[in-house]
């Protein structure tokens, strides 16, 4: 499928997990059933058997305990799994991501980046084949679900400005799979002030006029910010005590 290409996955395993209230510890790295969320979401990764090598990018002073979770939950596919310190940002957890890829691996232009929420451990196979299909035939995908909820557009805060149409909305899932190469030289043109309102890679593709594909997603695929959205996974996963 991947058609002779090299394909690597980035875990975005970075943040702090503020919204969490778990400052002690990222919520990447907390229990949902039997084991951590980030090894949920590196297993979902080795299994689908795609990736040439995957990288797992958190906070620099995770970075140990990152490599013992993944000796202990996931020793089947440590070794084609590399750790790396994440950014400030999410996006610049990416750009850490491309330059450990370019440093240590194969790229060239055919080269097809996966990339992935660490808090979205219900990611299924389908969704990452799709990714890497997609990635391979458009350049640049973003994983979606139409939207639910009516999207309320406020430029104040206190009033409405615009509700748009429904049908036309969709809400923003991961993974984000690109040409790795476009999106380093993508990432690497932006100004500053393209760079403050960068809320994530696919943006960057919109921003500079390029394509970028839909791949359907899925409800179940749901992201860990809150502590419900916790409760919600762990009863997802057939363990209701959380
Ligand atoms: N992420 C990352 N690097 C960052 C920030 C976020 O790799 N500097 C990752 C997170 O680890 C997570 C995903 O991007 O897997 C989505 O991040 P999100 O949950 O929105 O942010 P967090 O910083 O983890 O949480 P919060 O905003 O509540 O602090």
């Amino acid at each position: 499928m991947a058609d002779g290409r090299n394909v690597y996955a980035a875990i975005l395993a970075g943040g702090s997990g503020t919204r969490m209230g778990n400052p002690e510890k990222p919520k990447q790295f907390l229990m949902l059933g039997d084991k951590p969320i980030l090894a949920h979401t590196v297993e979902k990764f080795c299994a689908v058997g795609l990736f040439d090598s995957i990288a797992i990018l958190c906070p620099e002073p995770w970075m140990q305990q990152t490599r013992d979770l993944l000796r202990r939950y996931c020793p089947d596919c440590c070794d084609k799994i590399a750790v790396e310190a994440g950014g400030a940002t999410r996006n610049d957890t990416v750009r850490n991501a491309i330059s450990y890829f370019c440093e240590n691996s194969k790229v060239d232009e055919n080269s097809i980046l996966v990339t992935h929420d660490a808090v979205r451990p219900f990611v299924s196979h389908r969704i990452i084949e799709e990714n890497v299909r997609a990635a391979i035939e458009f350049g640049a995908c973003d994983t979606v679900v139409p939207a639910t909820d009516t999207i309320v557009q406020s430029d104040d805060g206190a009033f409405i400005s615009a509700i748009p149409d429904r049908s036309k909305l969709y809400q923003g899932q991961t993974p984000q799979s690109f040409n790795l190469l476009e999106l380093k030289q993508l990432m690497s043109s932006l100004s500053s002030d393209e760079e403050a309102i960068l809320t994530d890679a696919c943006k960057i593709y919109t921003l500079r006029g390029r394509k970028v594909a839909l791949v359907r997603g899925d409800v179940s695929n749901m992201k860990i910010t809150y502590p419900h959205d916790l409760r919600v996974a762990s009863a997802l996963m057939g363990n209701s005590r959380a």
